[in-house]
């Protein structure tokens, strides 16, 4: 599946190396698990985990490869430096996915900090729930989640067509973030066509 700037293809072992740098990095991963990945390895056991959950289905965000690499360059404002080189064409800058796919499947995303507020997230999410519609038929609607402290991820969210939908107090338990019980704003999108009655 491609958009203007980007391709999503199922992540796979290929993209380790990315998946490390996304995940290594301790202000994005806070939002998932107590501390970031610290090595390749560890970072192959997560991918190896996630993959092999049932009902959950994970893609790499990759910039696409035919993209001029000037162009990328003007994206960022001058004194932005992608120490990571996650900026190229054909790189790895995040992933994006579902779980709950027996349910009312729940979208989720992380974008490599180097190419964040370049309406990375927003491009992958719509190109992403249209894919999601074609592969998955059987589905009519899609949950964001967020947590309260996470403004950028609820903001995706919108600009990508979902629905604020309800507040959830104490939704998670996640001992290394403070407070410890997380509230969360849920977020609705319906499938074209259709409507939530
Ligand atoms: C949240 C995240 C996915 C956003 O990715 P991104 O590519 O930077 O997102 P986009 O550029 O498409 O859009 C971000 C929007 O949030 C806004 N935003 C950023 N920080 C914000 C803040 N502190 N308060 C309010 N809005 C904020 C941006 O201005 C932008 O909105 P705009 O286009 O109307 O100006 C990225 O920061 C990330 O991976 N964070 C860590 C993991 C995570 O939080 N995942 C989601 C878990 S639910």
């Amino acid at each position: 599946m491609q958009s203007a700037r980007l391709e999503l293809v199922l992540l796979n072992k290929d993209h380790l190396p990315g998946y490390f740098s996304v995940r290594s990095d301790g202000e994005v991963e806070i939002w998932n698990s107590p501390q970031p990945i610290t090595s390749i390895e560890e970072a192959e056991r997560e991918m190896v985990k996630d993959l092999a959950q049932a009902n959950r289905e994970t893609w790499a965000i990759l910039l696409r490869d035919d993209l001029d690499p000037k162009i990328i360059d003007e994206w960022q404002c001058p004194e932005a430096k992608d120490e990571s080189n996650v900026l190229v064409p054909g790189g790895f800058i995040g992933y994006i996915g579902v779980y709950d796919l027996n349910h009312v499947a729940q979208v989720f995303y992380t974008i490599h900090r180097s190419a964040w507020g370049l309406g990375i997230a927003t491009e992958a999410l719509l190109a992403f729930t249209e894919l999601f519609w074609i592969l998955h038929p059987d589905h009519y609607r899609l949950i964001g989640r967020c947590d309260t402290e996470n403004p950028a991820s609820g903001r995706v969210l919108e600009k990508s067509g979902f629905e604020y939908y309800d507040f959830i107090c104490a939704d998670e338990f996640q001992p290394w973030m403070i407070p410890h019980a997380r509230d969360s704003l849920r977020f609705v999108l319906a499938k074209p066509g259709y409507t939530f009655d």
